[in-house]
């Protein structure tokens, strides 16, 4: 995965040890941290700290591939982040600071992510999860291609402190390669 990933409006980065400031002030949000499953809430500039210094930890051992999300400024203003999560299937997650929220920022950054990550990685499908109070997210991933799994599943919210009804989603490779775009890798579904 290459370190960066230009857009039409934005660049996707590896973030760095010295966003926790800034990536704790934009996250530490109620409407964002209760819509993911594994941040806690409030959320430190501590806790930035570790989950970027783990970020890059997971890099190196090809687990996880953090992107922040940067404007001309090139301060972090959200993160897109592909995943292996619990059952070992690659999974993509993502927050954006409100202040940015309803200018298609992204529709844009993870459709980037979803490119680079089917050419560049030998994967047949990539997974994704929100709760079912957050219809932003699943208009956002049911316009990026990907197709509920079951109707309803019961998802744990780390900032709830409770599971919650969530909704689980998978992209194909195949849905993806009809974007038009050239995925090298060509495995099995
Ligand atoms: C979800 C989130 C990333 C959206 O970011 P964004 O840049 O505003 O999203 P986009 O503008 O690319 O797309 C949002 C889409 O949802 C639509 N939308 C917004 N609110 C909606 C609602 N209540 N119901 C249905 N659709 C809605 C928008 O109209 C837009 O669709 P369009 O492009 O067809 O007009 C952002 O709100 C966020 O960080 N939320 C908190 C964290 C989170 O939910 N993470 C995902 C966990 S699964």
């Amino acid at each position: 995965m290459r370190d960066h990933i230009q857009t039409e409006r934005l660049t996707l980065r590896r973030p760095r040890l010295s966003d926790a400031g800034i990536m704790a002030r934009r996250i530490n949000d109620p409407d964002i941290l209760l819509m993911t499953a594994t941040l806690p809430m409030p959320y430190f500039s501590l806790t930035a700290e570790f989950w970027l210094m783990r970020a890059t930890a997971n890099w190196r051992r090809g687990q996880s591939y953090a992107y922040a999300i940067t404007g001309p400024d090139d301060s972090l203003m959200g993160i897109v982040d592909l995943f292996k999560n619990a059952h070992g299937d690659w999974e993509i997650g993502y927050w954006l600071g409100k202040e940015f929220w309803g200018k298609g920022y992204m529709q844009e950054a993870a459709r980037a992510l979803l490119i680079e990550s089917f050419h560049v990685l030998d994967i047949p499908y990539i997974d994704a999860g929100y709760f079912e109070d957050n219809p932003a997210s699943g208009h956002i991933l049911e316009k990026l291609g990907f197709v509920a799994k079951t109707e309803t599943s019961n998802l744990y919210s780390v900032a709830r402190g409770k599971r919650f009804t969530g909704i689980e989603l998978r992209l194909a490779r195949g849905t993806a390669q009809r974007w038009g775009i050239t995925t090298q890798k060509q495995a099995p579904i």
